[in-house]
C-alpha cells in the first residue's frame, strides 16, 4: 500500500491531506521521517503521524517472545505487563490469547478478535500447545508414560487429555498439551514426581515462536498464522 493511502485509511484524512501531511515532514517510517507521498509501505512498517503510531482498522494478531518477570495480563500494579511492551497505538482493545506464568517464557498471542482468541484457548477446539520444559529431574520411563496417557492433578479428579513427550535431553523435553488448566504443564510435572526448573511455550497450533523475536519483541502475525487457528 502507498504511504498516503495507508494514512487516509488509518485517520480521518482524505487522500489529498494526507499527502500534505506527508509533505510537512509529520509521518516517519520506522522512526525516519517520509515526505515520499507514494512511498511503498512493508505490512511491517511502523508508521506515525505527528508522533502517533497508526494502526489500520480491523481486528490485530501478534506474537511476542514474553521475558520473563512480565505478566500476562493488560493492568497490572506490580509487574510489567506483556502490553506495555507495545507501542501505545497498537494496544487498544488488545487481549491476551492463552496466558503464560509470570516465570514462563515464550510464544505469547495477543489480538483484539474475541472469537479467535476463544478458539486459541477452548478446549473444544483441541488447540495444542507446545511447552520446551526443563526438568529438577530426569524423566524416567513411568513418569513419561503417564504424561502421555494423562494424570490426575492435585485437588482435580479428572485426567488431563493424552499428551505427547518429545525428549530432547536428558532433563529437557518437549510436552504438548490441548488443554489449559491452572499451572497445567508444572501440575503434570508435579503429578508424576518431577518439578519445572523452567518452562518457554514453544509453539500454539502451528504457530511457532518466531526465532529471529528476542525476548520482549513482537510482530504481526501473518496471515497464514491467522487462518490456522481454524473456525469451531
Ligand atoms: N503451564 C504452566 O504450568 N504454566 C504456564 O505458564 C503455561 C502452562
Amino acid at each position: 500500500m502507498r504511504l498516503d493511502q495507508f494514512i487516509a485509511n488509518c485517520t480521518e484524512l482524505s487522500r489529498k491531506e494526507a499527502k500534505r501531511a506527508i509533505g510537512t515532514g509529520t509521518v516517519t517510517i520506522d522512526g525516519a521521517v517520509c515526505k515520499t507521498a507514494n512511498r511503498k509501505i512493508p505490512d511491517d512498517a511502523c508508521i506515525t503521524l505527528d508522533g502517533e503510531l497508526l494502526a489500520l482498522p480491523g481486528e490485530r494478531y501478534l506474537m511476542m517472545n514474553k521475558p520473563e518477570g512480565v505478566i500476562s495480563a493488560t493492568t497490572d500494579s506490580e509487574h510489567p505487563t506483556a502490553l506495555d511492551l507495545l507501542p501505545a497505538g497498537l494496544t487498544r482493545d488488545l487481549h491476551i490469547a492463552g496466558r503464560l506464568d509470570l516465570d514462563t517464557t515464550g510464544l505469547l498471542l495477543l489480538t483484539t478478535d474475541g472469537q479467535w482468541s476463544h478458539r486459541v484457548t477452548s478446549p473444544r477446539t483441541d488447540c495444542p500447545k507446545t511447552y520446551r520444559v526443563t526438568l529438577g529431574e530426569p524423566l524416567t520411563d513411568t513418569a513419561e508414560q503417564a504424561l502421555v496417557t494423562g494424570v490426575v492433578l492435585r485437588n482435580e479428579e479428572r485426567e488431563t487429555r493424552p499428551a505427547t513427550v518429545r525428549r530432547v535431553d536428558d532433563r529437557v523435553i518437549e510436552l504438548t498439551i490441548s488443554e489449559g488448566r491452572y499451572h497445567q504443564v508444572k501440575r503434570m510435572l508435579a503429578a508424576v514426581g518431577n518439578h519445572v526448573e523452567a518452562l518457554h511455550r514453544i509453539r500454539v497450533g502451528v504457530i511457532v515462536l518466531d526465532p529471529a523475536l528476542s525476548p520482549g519483541e513482537y510482530r504481526p502475525l501473518t496471515e497464514q498464522e491467522i487462518a490456522s487457528i481454524g473456525t469451531d
